[in-house]
């Protein structure tokens, strides 16, 4: 794991590697900045956030159609497809990376990791055919995008604020 902080790691990509399994359950959730990020990342980095959320919610809109239909192998392709997170790893310098680093609350990082380490185990319940570990998933995701964005990202959606 690449590592470009002394408290910070590189969340958006580096998540690949998805690591966050172990650490999600000891995530503390108290003592954290929370609040908007958007306000504090540079224009293209927000612009890149926003590019990603558009693509995940597109994907994540394919997934159910796949998951109605028991296409475990479209829930699969797509489900990595996110997990993969193409747009910011394209678009992305390491100055970016580190602009975004040093924006970001950790806890953001790590609900980020946690998030792709999600669409890893819903992309391998597709490649197992196991439609009950795709719902459950499928389901764990949706909390987890709701999660993040009641804590980073209210000024997008006001009501999620409580
Ligand atoms: C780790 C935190 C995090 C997770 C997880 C997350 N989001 Fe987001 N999302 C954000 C932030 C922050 C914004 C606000 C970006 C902005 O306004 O600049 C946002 C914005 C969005 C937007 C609005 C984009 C726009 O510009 O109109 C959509 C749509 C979206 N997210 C979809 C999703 C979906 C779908 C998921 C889960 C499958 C998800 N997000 C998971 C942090 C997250």
């Amino acid at each position: 794991m690449r590592s470009y902080g002394k408290s910070r790691k590189f969340p958006l990509v580096v998540s690949t590697l998805a690591m966050a399994l172990g650490l999600v359950a000891g995530l503390p959730t108290t003592g954290q900045e929370a609040g908007p990020v958007s306000r504090d990342l540079t224009p293209k980095l927000r612009n890149l956030l926003r590019q990603e959320m558009l693509s995940i919610e597109q994907a994540s809109k394919d997934i159910f159609s796949a998951l109605i239909a028991g296409d475990d192998a479209r829930v699969a392709g797509l489900a990595q497809q996110i997990h993969d997170s193409f747009i910011l790893q394209q678009s992305m310098t390491s100055e970016d990376k580190q602009n975004l680093m040093a924006a970001v609350p950790e806890d953001f990082v790590a609900r980020d990791r946690a998030f792709h380490a999600l669409s890893a185990d819903l992309a391998q319940a597709g490649r197992d055919g196991d439609r009950d570990a795709q719902h459950a998933e499928f389901g764990r995701m949706v909390e987890a995008c709701t999660a993040c964005h009641a804590r980073y990202a209210t000024d997008r959606f006001p009501l999620l604020a409580e």
